[in-house]
């Protein structure tokens, strides 16, 4: 296959004799991978008013959101906040929701998402809630399906660059989330340690975190398994036969600290850890391992009173393998391996072979075999490795170079992405071989099909997600947008239907079919049944309230005015808190508000719901407020004035609507 496009060495004259040779021979370049029968457009058209069938949920990467996709459209349907702030609605800003990006380093603003995985039953994706990794600052958050909103984040402890997270077990009794950074983690405390950063290969540990997920979806690090000073990519849970087992890629073997380029791609086979979680769980449960403090947030929406809370949590429970053997195993596996997916049926665990001529497929039954003949080639810190002849079961010939992720249709093929050549290749579970293979435009990283990593896939379509752009779209500067395109994969060949930009950086999406989801969907909030301390269920008790400095404005919307909207007695030095209730009880009518001078951003406030903003007024005079959401055709009425004197004054506070 042909790499990435690169610049050839062509005499200028020769440019466009051959531009006009290939559309001549070739057509458009664009249009070359479209099929024969030229019915992509009525493939993915959703007529207006239609909906689609499958919801995409992708991450946000470096935008730390979700973004949530129609397929086969490729219609943008919402981006869900989630460890970013998000001016576009307040998320992060108001005083409700600042709590959901509480950590032990402080607040922290943003972060980098990489893997929505959803809640399974029996294996198969269920539509409760979706899982999603902060990979700078350790997290993982929860998703509540019914309403696209962040319900939890909790704080990974020991760990530096949660990367190979979050994935669920097949009933979502656990979500493993590794450490891609090793860290120099002290033996006892196992505080991140000042010490020379040479000292990498007696000092850096890494942690396999197991989080238990309660019946409410509600998430508490349940334990750790202390790991060698490895860098750990990816993971997946097994399914059927593996279901109580989890993998993890490993590279980095080398235990080296700088250039990894070069230092970490020495080894001929890094690892696969093979985790025993239902071991390790039944062991911890029995008292094995150690509580150590390691303080870290659980932040959740409190949805009765519709206000996020913090709660610190002091200590983890640690597991170390060398004194509960039997809860790990390495699977030797070439060559820094990036992405481990377990097929459907849950018999073979498929290594992405980044820096490998081959894509490595285990067989878990071989595994068990090995693992009780102890047929192992050695050991690395008390955990052994068992024997790469006696585990592999195939390795797929030419399956595209820098093969990074795999994904199942549930009708016996595996897709994979190769980076470097640029393509997804399709691959036989039983002959292990090559059967198809489609160019993507360009570089895939994870490929998505709906329930893809599931026991029950539906192998209708597949969706690449392309790292780099370059020339698909209109240009937009030096920044363009990541692309996703969707495959047509129901017939024997692959055929290219779509291609659409995303937001931030997908490294990763999941699929559902929509009926799953669309039914749950909660249209507003009832008023009754919102218990905030700080609501107003009706004009009549709208105030506003001085206690020091501080100024507590108890104010509702409804079409089309606020509640008070004209408010005096403010003084400069004031922090003044407007707590905003929506009176509105009716789907998508939401009112926004905004304050000209506050240090924040603006507030849109769902039917039946409170939220609150902070204003400092740093000026005397007279301001405005307004909604920012087009609510009626009086929106543009929908305003109010805050008269601000100076600190000191003694202008008495007043407030009303209307004369
Ligand atoms: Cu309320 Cu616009």
């Amino acid at each position: 296959m042909e790499p990435t496009k690169k610049k050839s060495r062509l005499a200028w004259w020769a440019l466009p004799v051959i531009a006009v040779l290939a559309i001549t021979l070739y057509g458009c370049p664009s249009q070359q991978n479209l099929s024969s029968t030229g019915n992509a457009a009525e493939k993915v058209y959703v007529a207006p008013g239609e909906h689609d069938e499958f919801y995409g949920m992708f991450s946000g990467g470096y935008s730390g959101q979700m973004t949530v996709y129609g397929l086969p459209s490729g219609r943008h349907l919402y981006t869900i906040p989630v460890f970013s702030q998000a001016p576009v609605n307040g998320y992060g800003y108001s005083e409700e929701t600042k709590p959901m990006l509480q950590t032990t380093h402080g607040f922290i603003p943003w972060d980098d998402a990489h893997h929505p995985e959803m809640s399974q039953t029996d294996g198969v994706p269920d539509g409760r809630w979706i899982f999603i990794n902060a990979n700078n600052t350790p997290r993982v958050a929860r998703i509540d399906f019914s309403n696209f909103q962040t319900a939890e984040i909790i704080e990974i402890p020991n760990s530096a660059g949660n990367h190979a997270s979050p994935f669920v077990t097949t009933n979502t009794e656990y979500i493993s989330a590794a450490t891609r950074f090793s860290i120099p983690l002290d033996e006892e405390s196992l505080e991140n340690q000042d010490v020379a950063i040479s000292s990498y290969a007696e000092n850096f540990k890494g942690t396999l975190s197991f989080i238990k997920i309660g019946d409410e979806g509600e998430m508490n690090i349940d334990f750790q398994i202390l790991v060698p000073g490895f860098n750990y990519d990816l993971s997946h849970a097994g399914k059927g036969p593996s279901a109580d087992w989890s993998f993890f890629t490993s590279y980095n073997t080398e235990e080296a600290h700088t250039l990894l380029e070069r230092n970490a791609s020495r080894n001929d086979k890094d690892f696969i850890a093979a985790v025993n979680w239902k071991k390790a769980a039944e062991l911890v449960a029995e008292g094995a391992g150690r509580e150590i403090d390691a303080p870290h947030y659980r932040n959740y929406m409190d949805h009765d009173e519709q206000r996020a809370k913090s709660e610190l949590i002091e200590t983890v429970k640690v597991i170390d393998p060398i004194e509960n053997p039997g809860i790990i195993y390495y699977l030797p596996t070439p060559k820094s391996p990036h992405g481990v997916d377990v097929d459907p049926t849950g018999r073979y665990i498929v290594g992405g072979g980044k820096l490998s001529s081959v894509l490595p497929v285990h067989s878990f039954e071989k595994m068990i075999a090995a693992i009780e003949n102890e047929d192992f080639e050695g050991e690395v810190d008390g955990i052994p490795v068992l024997n790469y002849d006696s585990v592999i079961h195939a390795e797929v010939e030419n399956a595209g170079i820098g093969t990074l992720h795999t994904e199942f249709d549930g009708n016996g093929y595996a897709y994979t992405t190769a980076f470097i050549s640029s393509e997804i290749v399709k691959w036989s579970l039983e002959t292990f071989e090559v059967v198809d293979r489609i160019d993507t435009y360009y570089s895939p990283g994870h490929l998505m099909i709906p329930g893809g990593d599931s026991m029950q896939p539906e192998g209708k379509y597949l969706v690449a997600l392309n790292k780099i752009t370059k020339d698909r779209y209109l240009p937009t500067g030096p920044e363009l947008f990541h692309s996703a395109q969707l495959i047509d994969i129901s017939g024997d060949k692959m055929e290219l239907l779509l291609d659409f930009p995303t937001d931030g950086e997908p490294h990763y999406a999941q699929g559902i079919a929509a009926d799953i989801v669309k039914e749950r969907q909660i249209k507003f909030y009832a008023l009754e049944d919102n218990n905030h301390p700080d609501a107003v269920k009706s004009e009549a008790e709208t105030r506003v309230e001085r206690n020091g400095d501080e100024v507590h404005v108890y104010m509702t919307t409804i079409r089309s005015h606020f509640a008070p909207d004209n408010i005096e007695g403010l003084r400069v030095g004031d922090k003044v808190y407007f707590h905003v209730t929506n009176l509105e009880q009716d789907w998508d009518v939401p009112h926004g508000f905004a304050v000209l001078g506050a240090r924040t951003s603006e507030l849109l406030v769902m039917p039946g719901e409170t939220r609150t903003i902070l204003w400092e007024p740093q000026k005397p005079g007279v301001f405005p407020f307004y909604c920012t959401d087009f609510c009626s055709a009086l929106h543009q009425e929908m305003q109010g004035y805050a008269r601000v004197s100076p600190a000191g004054s003694d202008t008495p506070i007043s407030f009303g609507t209307g004369e």
